[in-house]
């Protein structure tokens, strides 16, 4: 049922190739999602048995259970009513597992959603704080990285960190969507890239995910200053041992006109928004470090009823993360 986008399983097998060659054998001609992580690790450095991107997370459990009006906009599995169990990756950016959780760097903070379908099929969302993406193509996001990684942090920006920022005003517009959240639970979260939906007619609309907290709460510099290193991954098991934590999954749908290619260009805010149902967290898992190493989030994960648009980042995203997770699980 589940079905990937068409250069994923290509891209894993690329990546399982590749897991054993050192970087600098690999470098300019290996396939442009190898030389992300490649860049993503000269960034954050190399941290065995840790994600690239997103490196530091907890995980949790739940459940999803979908709103009548999601039927009538796709007729994936996930909309068809059954209230579905489903795992939660909640994360800081950046490669590194011991960032603090407040670090400017650790915006925008992630959500990574697994629904589990009846008969053992599997489906994805992976979302961002992110309003709208920093660039629009995989070859721009290497070249942001590898811009990033030429400036050590703290220090003022490389020439060649100033000329891509200056390139791509895109980069200071998305940044400043987001800001420290005071909990996973108080943050909305974004999609970013464009999907489709194929209803029992065949009707297709084109959409974007949002995941929205009951409130959400930005802290200032100064609050995010007195916080504690593991401040976020604290709060959770802390907050949902006095309760459950909701979320509404919502879609952003498109109309006419408006670009799915294009992941750094937000649709204006008076697009329709639709509720697709209710996401409840209920529980960390017992050992989160343990559950993180063998969970791969695809946002190419799709179900009938859901397809990718002709936003190029999909595919690119699903081979870096297989790149990503084939280094991980052979480096525990
Ligand atoms: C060219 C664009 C992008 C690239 C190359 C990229 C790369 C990566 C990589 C390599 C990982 C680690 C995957 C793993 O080891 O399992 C990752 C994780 C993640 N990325 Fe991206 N990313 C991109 C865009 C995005 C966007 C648009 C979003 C959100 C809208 C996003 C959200 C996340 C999240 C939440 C995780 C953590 C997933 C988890 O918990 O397992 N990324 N990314």
């Amino acid at each position: 049922m589940a079905t990937l986008a068409s250069n994923t399983l290509a891209a894993a097998l690329a990546a399982t190739i590749a897991v054993g060659v050192p970087t600098w054998v690999r470098a300019a001609d290996a396939p442009v999602p190898v030389q992300i992580v490649d860049a993503l690790n000269k960034r954050f450095g190399v941290h065995p048995g840790f994600r690239a991107n997103h490196a530091k997370g907890i995980v949790a459990e739940g459940s999803f259970t979908a709103s009548p009006q999601a039927a009538a906009l796709s007729r994936s599995p996930l909309f068809a009513g059954a209230k579905l169990p489903v795992t939660v990756r909640f994360s800081d950016s950046g490669g590194q597992p011991d960032v603090p959780d407040a670090a400017p760097v650790a915006n925008p903070h992630g959500m990574a959603i697994k629904f589990h379908l009846p008969g053992g099929a599997e489906s994805d969302i992976v979302v961002n704080a992110l309003k709208f993406f920093p660039v629009a193509t995989a070859e721009e996001f290497l070249a942001l990285q590898l811009a990033a990684a030429s400036s050590p942090p703290g220090a003022s920006p490389s020439p060649q960190l100033k000329a891509f920022l200056a390139s791509h005003p895109s980069v200071a517009k998305a940044t400043a969507t987001v800001g420290t959240p005071a909990s996973f639970a108080e943050e909305q979260y974004f999609g970013v890239d464009a999907f489709v939906f194929v209803n029992k007619a065949g009707k297709k609309q084109a959409f974007r995910y949002i995941v929205a907290p009951e409130k959400i709460v930005h802290l200032s510099k100064e609050e995010a200053a007195k916080k504690s290193t593991d401040y976020l991954m604290d709060d959770l098991p802390a907050r949902l041992a006095k309760g459950p934590v909701t979320f509404h999954l919502k879609a952003q749908l498109a109309v006419p006109g408006d670009s799915t290619r294009d992941p750094s260009q937000a649709w204006p805010d008076d697009r329709p928004v639709v509720d697709l149902g209710v996401l409840t967290i209920d529980r960390v898992v017992a050992d989160s470090t343990a559950a993180e190493k063998k969970l791969l989030f695809l946002p190419g994960r799709l179900t009938d009823g859901i397809e990718p648009s002709d936003d190029p980042l999909i595919a690119a995203r699903d081979a870096a993360y297989a790149v990503s997770f084939g280094r991980r699980s052979a480096n525990p």
